[in-house]
């Protein structure tokens, strides 16, 4: 899918996809020196961090597993409540381990804020977290961000594994919406 699939849906490209190439290099150089000698078990939130993590992954020298968590806010009626749920827990243990949270965006910080708290009960060695994009001015919660891809403003993106009602995740670029698509 690219922008001319979305017809007059997309309102602009915030990232490119060749900024969001430049930027995974960058990211997989930092990851590779930091975790030199060491394994690395990456963990992806799903959905949205399914391509960052297969983007990430490829570029990593380091020898890396994967594993997947799906998990659900739920309690307050908003998306982001802080109370959160696992749809899916991780297939392995990951005590003793070096443990890479990957995430596509950290939008309030709750999800991550929590997931870190319940990664962290379970004693792996390390605990870091890499996100593709952060929303400085929507943060709830303090996370500790090890590998940032880019700081946003507060507006609704889509693609690049970020989805509007389900959609548009197959985007190879960030972009936003324009507002018909959400009052229709
Ligand atoms: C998104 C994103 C993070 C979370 C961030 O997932 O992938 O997991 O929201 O929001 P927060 O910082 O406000 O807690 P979402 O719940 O939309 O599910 P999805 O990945 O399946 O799209």
């Amino acid at each position: 899918m690219d922008a001319a699939d979305m017809g007059n849906d997309l309102a602009e490209v915030l990232i490119s996809e060749q900024q969001l190439n430049d930027k995974l290099d960058e990211m997989a150089a930092d990851i590779d020196r930091d975790y030199r000698g060491k394994e690395v078990l990456l963990v992806g939130v799903l959905n949205g961090a399914v391509m960052v993590m297969a983007d990430l992954s490829r570029r990593l020298h380091t020898h890396c597993t994967m594993d997947w968590m799906a998990v659900s806010s739920y309690g307050s009626g908003t998306k982001s409540s802080g109370v959160v749920r696992i749809l899916k827990d991780l297939s392995a243990d990951v005590m003793g381990k070096h443990v890479l949270i990957v995430e596509d965006i950290i939008d309030s910080g709750l999800t991550l804020s929590w997931l870190i708290k319940n990664l962290a009960s379970r004693e792996p060695a390390s605990l870091r977290v890499a996100t593709m994009l952060r929303k400085p001015d929507a943060a709830k919660a303090h996370v500790e961000v090890a590998y940032c891809g880019f700081d946003i403003p507060n507006k609704f993106v889509v693609g690049y594994g970020l989805d509007y009602a389900g959609k548009y995740r197959n985007l190879p670029f960030i972009g936003t919406l324009a507002p018909h698509v959400y009052r229709s």
